[in-house]
């Protein structure tokens, strides 16, 4: 077997280091592009308007504080897995923003299930995104742009 043929065979057996130190371990789940529940933008446009992977990161990092210190819904968010949060949402931003990177976390029904997520919970967490995008001077062209890709996953994640 030639040298190129082992290293293919052993990338493939070892799972890829997607998990990020000081992450809690999660119930296993296949990893693929149709987790992230919609299809990103073409072009380059979006992930400028949002400052590249740098404003991406401060936006999730703002609106992860902005949740969990929220009155109404930072409930919620007390036992979340602060490390791995950031990373997957960071991930799931950037992959639909077209910003250079894949998504490795849950689809959204499953990372959501079980929260008891109300209509009005989904609401006041799209408020505090404007605020992170607002923060970060995304233009509200683009905020509305990426508030339509996120719209239909409401389905998932607001329970019934
Ligand atoms: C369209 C709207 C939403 C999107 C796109 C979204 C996206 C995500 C993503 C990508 C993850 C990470 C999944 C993983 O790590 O595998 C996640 C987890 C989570 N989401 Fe959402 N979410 C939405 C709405 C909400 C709402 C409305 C709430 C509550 C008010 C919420 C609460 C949570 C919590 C608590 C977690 C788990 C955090 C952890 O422990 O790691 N999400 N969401």
């Amino acid at each position: 077997m030639s040298m190129i043929a082992i290293a293919l065979l052993l990338q493939s057996a070892s799972p890829p280091p997607y998990a990020m130190p000081g992450e809690e371990p999660v119930e296993e789940y296949v990893v693929k592009p149709e987790n992230a529940g919609a299809k990103p933008f073409e072009g380059d446009a979006m992930a400028k308007a949002f400052g590249g992977q740098d404003g991406i990161r401060r936006v999730v990092n703002r609106l992860i504080d902005l949740n969990g210190n929220d009155p109404v819904i930072g409930e919620i968010f007390a036992t979340e897995d602060r490390v791995r949060f950031q990373r997957t949402l960071f991930e799931h931003m950037c992959y639909l923003l077209n910003a250079g990177c894949i998504y490795t976390g849950m689809d959204m029904r499953s990372a959501h299930k079980n929260m008891g997520i109300q209509q009005a919970d989904m609401n006041r967490m799209v408020e505090n995104l404007q605020k992170a995008m607002d923060a970060e001077n995304v233009s509200f062209a683009a905020q509305n742009r990426f508030l339509s890709k996120l719209a239909p996953m409401r389905r998932d994640v607001v329970e019934r």
